[in-house]
């Protein structure tokens, strides 16, 4: 069995710089490519392409054996190619396989005049599921005119981590999900984590249709879970004497429940959880099935952030201000998709009121949708702000909690600080 030691990995984006550099540092031998000339010089240069924390340290790590090129040829003869561009959703709610196709058609054909046999193809995008099988696997047999699971290994290896922390999560996860073409390249990616991890984490080996679906039905797991716990705080703030903490902490200690994503909150944003349930609820839908639950997490998810848009008016006068804080959708990101503050932050601001916002590290530089709000650069301001009716808090940096209000000042805050 050959081992992976020379990797290339396309994509260095928020998941590609941090698998690259990850992997560097762990004692491969990298090459990063991406179509984004100044990714790539920022690598070469031994700094962070993206903002992740430890990200840096981890380029410092592996700066010998890391860098990184726009010139996909370069990677021909490596023993393994991650792929990580993005695969944005489509209206539909399917999964776009188009930068897929365009990063992996080029090499395929490289690897191919390099007469590299052998070579894994390891897409860690998350794919709409049939994807691999039935549109990529199709492309690399026509690009190479070899045979997935005999010339070529295909793996479908998707990473759950979450921004802010992916470091970690790559590095100790508690899962490693493989869908593999044929054993032997499983085997062989198999090997490759028992080197990479610096724990030991499960490592689920499956058909490639198997991680496709486990992929995105763990994300709507937690959607579901994180939606539970959304429409028992909406009940429970109907009942003056119900304390929706008091309630989940009971609930959580079942531990046929557990307490991970079963506390109150807000709703769930970004980049995975809502695009990767409403990815299950299509795929039901393509199979003439109904995938309610999936259905449901988002309803509430929606519900949520507009029953909280109506609390927050029901506090204000026509034109008065509020300030929103915790724009990002989790701590530890500047990422505002699809998150509750800026949610209720545009919403306020189309009924005609006041809006300032602040978060810790979404400003509007690497935050655009910012651009149009007031932003605080320190939320002390606040202190001595009188006309400020309301302040939401709508992410839970922790740093909040050490924040003063003006007495006039009314804060709403669904989160236990
Ligand atoms: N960000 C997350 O939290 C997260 C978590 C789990 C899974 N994912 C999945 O990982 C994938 C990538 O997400 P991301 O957040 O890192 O995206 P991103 O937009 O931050 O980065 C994508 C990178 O790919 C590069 N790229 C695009 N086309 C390319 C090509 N043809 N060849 C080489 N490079 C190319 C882009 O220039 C960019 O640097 C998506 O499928 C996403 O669903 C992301």
């Amino acid at each position: 069995m050959k081992p992976i030691q020379n990797i290339s990995v396309f994509g260095l984006g928020k998941l590609g710089a941090c698998i690259a550099a990850t992997l560097a540092a762990r004692g491969f031998d990298v090459l990063g490519v991406d179509i984004d000339p100044e990714k790539v010089r920022r690598v070469n240069e031994g700094l962070p392409p993206v903002d992740e924390p430890l990200l840096a340290d981890m380029i410092t790590a592996g700066r010998a054996r890391l860098r990184a090129t726009t010139n996909h040829r370069d990677a021909a003869r490596t023993d393994a190619s991650f792929f990580i561009p993005p695969s944005p959703s489509l209206p539909d709610g399917s999964f776009s396989n188009e930068h897929l196709l365009k990063a992996m058609q080029p090499i395929a054909k490289a690897v191919r005049e390099a007469d590299n046999r052998g070579h894994l193809f390891i897409c860690s995008s998350t794919t709409t599921p049939g994807a691999v099988d039935g549109v990529l696997i199709p492309m690399l047999e026509t690009a190479t005119g070899w045979k997935a699971g005999r010339d070529f290994g295909m793996l479908y290896n998707p990473e759950f981590i979450a921004l802010g922390n992916v470091i970690a999560g790559l590095l100790d996860p508690d899962m490693v999900l493989i869908g593999e073409s044929d054993k032997e390249s499983g085997d062989r990616l198999e090997a490759l984590y028992q080197k990479y991890n610096r724990n030991q984490p499960n490592l689920a080996r499956m058909s490639i249709i198997s991680a496709e679906i486990a992929k995105i039905s763990l994300n709507s797991y937690i959607t579901m879970k994180i939606s539970y716990t959304n429409q028992l705080r909406l009940i429970a703030e109907r009942f003056p004497k119900a304390n929706i903490h008091d309630i989940l902490d009971a609930i959580g200690s079942d531990s046929r429940i557990g307490r991970k994503y079963l506390r109150a909150g807000l709703t769930y944003g970004g980049p995975c959880f809502p695009r990767d349930n409403r990815l299950l609820a299509y795929t039901a839908r393509m199979l003439g099935l109904e995938a309610p639950l999936a259905v449901a997490a988002d309803r509430v998810n929606e519900l949520a952030k507009q029953k909280l848009l109506e609390n927050v008016k029901a506090l204000l006068k026509p034109g008065e201000t509020a300030a929103v804080l915790g724009l990002s959708y989790k701590p530890d990101t500047y990422i505002t998709e699809e998150s509750a503050g800026l949610h209720l932050a545009q919403n306020l601001k189309r009924a005609g009121y006041r809006v300032l916002v602040h978060d810790y590290a979404a400003k509007p530089a690497v935050a655009p949708a910012l651009h149009e709000f007031e932003n605080l650069d320190d939320p002390a301001a606040l202190k001595t702000m009188a006309d400020v009716k309301v302040a939401v808090l709508c992410c839970p940096w922790p740093q909040y909690k050490t924040v003063h209000f003006h007495p006039n000042t009314q804060v709403v805050a669904k989160w236990k600080l």
